[in-house]
């Protein structure tokens, strides 16, 4: 089916609202990191959002950074064709599967900023320690990391849970309503088939974990760029 007889709008901006809900401080999130990018290299001229899903955040990114070429890595048929539909022509889409070793094929290297956003908790502790070693290898010189997710404060564990959006139904309901569109079903049926053998690892441990797996990896550099309750975002360059 083209990607153009969907109509991406409504199911993004629901998608969007499902984010925000469960990760309150997205927006600051997203200026923390871009922030964080131009003092390294100024404006990024290679961007590579790994599990961007239908590309909200590479949208913004496109719109503060009209230059950059941003490429948008997920494995989910149906989100990619959500971000191809709807995206401006300086943002590619490639299906890529992060737990394959040589997903960095499907991406190329060179890359000024390296995002994962409410990604790697789909991946296993080796998916993850494999991933950032790639990651490092397709940086361009100067290139920054930055990996936001579930990340509790392994000092304050019940805090940081009393400070978490209340879990919802949210997601649950944005993926029936996307079911029962009938243009969706050839690919809600892949999504499924490709999902089956991979269900999320939900493996969440702390910063200091990602931080210390980030350094094995080969980075300097690697720790707290930003926190919200039990969410956080590792930098590493
Ligand atoms: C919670 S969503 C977050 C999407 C997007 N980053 C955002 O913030 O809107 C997690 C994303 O990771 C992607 N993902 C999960 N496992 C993956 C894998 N093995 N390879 C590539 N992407 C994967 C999912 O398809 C989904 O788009």
């Amino acid at each position: 089916m083209p990607s153009t007889a969907l109509d991406p709008t409504g199911h993004r901006a629901a998608w969007n609202s499902v984010m925000t809900g469960y990760l309150p401080g997205l927006a600051d999130l997203e200026q923390v990191i871009t922030t964080a990018a131009e003092r390294r290299t100024g404006p990024p001229a290679r961007i590579l959002d790994l599990g961007g899903g239908p590309g909200l955040f590479a949208e913004r990114l496109a719109t503060r950074w009209p230059a950059a070429r941003i490429t948008v890595a997920d494995l989910d048929p149906v989100l990619l064709a959500l971000a191809r539909a709807a995206l401006p022509t300086t943002v590619t889409t490639v299906e890529t599967d992060l737990t394959d070793p040589s997903w960095p094929a499907t991406t190329g290297t060179g890359y000024h900023l390296v995002t994962a956003v409410m990604t790697v908790h789909y991946l296993n502790p080796a998916a993850i320690r494999s991933l950032y070693a790639e990651i490092r290898r397709i940086l361009a010189p100067g290139g920054l990391l930055v990996v936001a997710d579930v990340m509790p404060d392994d000092g304050l564990p019940a805090l940081m849970t009393a400070l978490e959006a209340p879990p919802g139904q949210a997601w649950s309901h944005w993926w029936s309503q996307l079911a029962s569109a009938p243009e969706f079903a050839p690919l809600m049926d892949r999504r499924t088939e490709i999902f089956r053998s991979r269900p999320p690892a939900e493996f969440t441990p702390a910063l200091s974990w990602h931080a210390a797996a980030a350094r094995a990896a080969g980075f300097p550099e690697a720790g707290a760029l930003w926190r919200h309750g039990r969410h956080a975002a590792l930098a590493a360059c």
